[in-house]
């Protein structure tokens, strides 16, 4: 089965980390409606959600994806760059024990999720202003044992890797190219954003179908158009706290009980 872990949006949600957005209010209501029915959709693609209680301390610990780097073998749980991200791990490690052997990555490297993308047996890493390159070194040094690679990627303009490409299908990327280099992909097929949406890279692909803000129209015509189903969410409130549809969860498969 498919496991979707998430965690409530803090109610101390609108004091969030900010690197390349303005602050705008934030209707923290609002943003825990708009994560409920995300949760929705991932249920509905099959997913079986594990849902942590919120951290009042921790405002964007809702973006559970930057916290763990969740693979078949092993959890690797990271060291946020942004400080006031530290806590977040604790628990979220607390909740990946009885799922995967966990390797930690130590101070004083810093790594966030957002910017591990895997394809395959190979693990994209972007060098963002979260993500240090011992961090890359200590990730590579974790996984390497198990057969992946780790490929550094440069990029500037957003926060993470997984703001400027992500996996839609098999082989197939959604690039924001203004925002990466893109040579250590090689000979993926990439899928352009549509130019007047350059934070549209960010889909979550689960089976066949991707999870993807209902704000870009346009790209997501792309997306089907090229035979891709794309379940569309409102996730307007979380957008403005620098967050995508892949850092509110981390979906991975687990082995039923009994
Ligand atoms: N607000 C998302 C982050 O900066 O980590």
């Amino acid at each position: 089965m498919t496991l979707a872990l998430t965690r409530e949006v803090s109610p101390s949600f609108a004091s969030c980390e900010l690197t390349h957005l303005d602050r705008e209010p934030i209707d923290v209501a609002r943003a825990m409606l708009q994560h409920r029915r995300y949760e929705g959709c991932l249920v509905e693609l099959g997913c079986d959600l594990l849902r942590l209680p919120a951290e009042l301390a921790c405002p964007d610990a809702v973006f559970v994806e930057d916290c763990a780097v969740v693979l078949d073998e092993l959890a690797v749980i990271t060291r946020p760059g942004a400080e006031s991200r530290r806590g977040e791990t604790e628990s979220l490690a607390r909740a990946l024990r009885p799922f995967r052997p966990l390797g930690v990555v130590e101070a004083p490297s810093t790594l966030d999720g957002g910017d591990v993308l895997r394809v395959g047996r190979t693990l994209f890493v972007g060098l963002s202003s979260r993500t240090s390159p011992d961090g890359v070194a200590a990730l590579e040094r974790l996984v390497g044992p198990f057969g992946y690679r780790v490929v550094g990627v440069t990029l500037d303009g957003c926060l993470h890797l997984k703001s400027a490409v992500t996996l839609v299908a098999e082989g197939t990327l959604l690039v924001n190219p203004r925002w990466i280099d893109l040579g250590p992909f090689g000979g993926l097929e990439r899928l352009e954003v549509d130019p007047a949406e350059p934070h549209a890279a960010n889909a979550l692909r689960i089976g066949d179908a991707v999870v993807f803000p209902a704000a870009w129209e346009r790209t997501r015509r792309r997306l089907e158009q090229r035979g891709i189903e794309v379940c569309p969410v409102d996730v307007s409130e979380i957008a403005k706290a620098e967050g995508g549809v892949t850092c509110c969860s981390l979906v991975f498969d687990v082995t039923p009980a009994g």
